[in-house]
């Protein structure tokens, strides 16, 4: 019999999650997927490029819901996808992460009795002025199936309970590491980044921003915006822009003297982790990308969820301190490291998650 899944995605690292597991769906063969994207992250560079490098199956349904405030946003795709759910009685509902459609596809669900996994469970910031911190916690709460990537995001369900709790938490590894490794072994045939930018033989850093503790807060991110421009003095520094950040880049006048690019695909963004010489960023994704490709990370952010990165010496969380970046940028510019520990399964977790499933209907 087949399991039928209704997979919600909308922002840019679920793409890269949901292909991986897709693909581990299709070689199971026993399970149907209708794929539901929200439409939180909708311009070309943000949302279709994925689906076509990754091969991703299109979206049976796209509810083109963004660029709202939190309230707006998470109630108009609740709405939209219990709707949907109705119409197609699935099996499981299957969320991704932390983002307002990871929380309004587990809500939707569970109002409707419709079982709830959640991939990537069980990861805590412990600060609750994320929207991320209080999406994930309230998805994990509300789901069925809490498919944890590392056993420390075991460990954090434990203690708070979720022994008594019914429901099923497994560590499966992370899907990201199964997407890194498989896109890995042809990027450099798909993507001619490294030539565009000028990189060729030369070293750089590869920086990100876009979280809105970061965008949003003058302070910060003039901190940040100072300590890469710092650096982009000593060696050139490639920043895909998130179209929040360069917004407010733009609209401040902001000085900038880092090389500012549109944002880009999977395969151009694995080229750069490839090439660079270490990676700064506030991205959750990105610091574990750094790691699968061998790379230290700089993360401007006052915790991480990542936690066995920092416990192993391959991360350092700054915060947003111009000064605690540049001594870190320093540290790593001539730190050699192995970074040959499995931290997150190795690239097995989209097939023990297809498997799981099966085994759970
Ligand atoms: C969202 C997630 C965040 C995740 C990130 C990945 C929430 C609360 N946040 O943040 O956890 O790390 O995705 O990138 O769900 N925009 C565009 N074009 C796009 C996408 C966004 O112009 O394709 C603009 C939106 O109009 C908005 C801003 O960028 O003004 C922020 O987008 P939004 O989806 O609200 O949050 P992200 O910052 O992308």
């Amino acid at each position: 019999m087949m399991t039928k899944i209704l997979t919600i995605i909308g922002a840019r690292p679920q793409f890269v999650k949901a292909a991986a597991i897709s693909r581990a769906f299709i070689e199971q063969g026993d399970i149907e997927e209708i794929i539901v994207h929200t439409g939180q992250h909708f311009d070309a560079n943000m949302s279709d490029i994925f689906f076509e490098e990754m091969n991703i199956p299109a979206p049976n349904y796209n509810l083109n819901i963004n660029s709202l405030g939190h309230g707006a946003m998470t109630g108009r795709m609740l709405e939209e996808i219990e709707k949907i759910i109705l119409k197609e009685n699935p099996d499981f509902v299957m969320v991704f992460g932390d983002t307002n459609s990871t929380l309004a596809g587990a809500l939707a669900a569970k109002k409707l009795h419709i079982k709830v996994i959640h991939v990537e469970a069980g990861l805590r910031s412990f600060n609750m002025r994320m929207p991320e911190e209080v999406n994930r916690i309230l998805t994990d709460r509300i789901s069925d199936i809490l498919l944890c990537p590392t056993q420390q995001a075991v460990d954090n369900l434990k203690k708070e309970g979720y022994d008594n709790i019914e429901c099923k938490v497994i560590n499966c590894g992370d899907v990201m590491q199964d997407a890194a490794m498989y896109y890995a072994q042809n990027s450099s045939e798909q993507s001619s980044i490294i030539t565009k930018c000028n990189l060729f033989a030369k070293p750089f850093c590869l920086a990100t921003i876009h979280r809105q503790e970061n965008t949003d807060d003058e302070s910060r991110l003039a901190e940040i915006i100072d300590a890469l421009n710092s650096i982009a003095e000593k060696e050139a520094v490639i920043v895909p822009l998130h179209p929040r950040t360069k917004k407010i880049i733009d609209s401040k006048n902001i000085d900038i003297k880092f090389t500012a690019i549109d944002p880009v695909g999977y395969f151009d963004m694995i080229e750069l982790l490839k090439g660079c010489s270490m990676v700064l960023t506030d991205s959750g994704g990105l610091q574990k990308e750094a790691f699968f490709f061998k790379k230290h990370c700089i993360t401007f952010r006052d915790e991480t969820e990542w936690v066995e990165l920092i416990d192993n010496g391959f991360n350092t969380v700054t915060g947003a301190n111009k000064e605690k970046i540049e001594s870190a940028y320093n540290t790593y510019k001539t730190k050699k490291s192995d970074f040959s520990i499995d931290l997150y399964g190795g690239g097995t977790a989209a097939n023990r998650i297809a498997k799981e499933i099966v085994l759970n209907v």
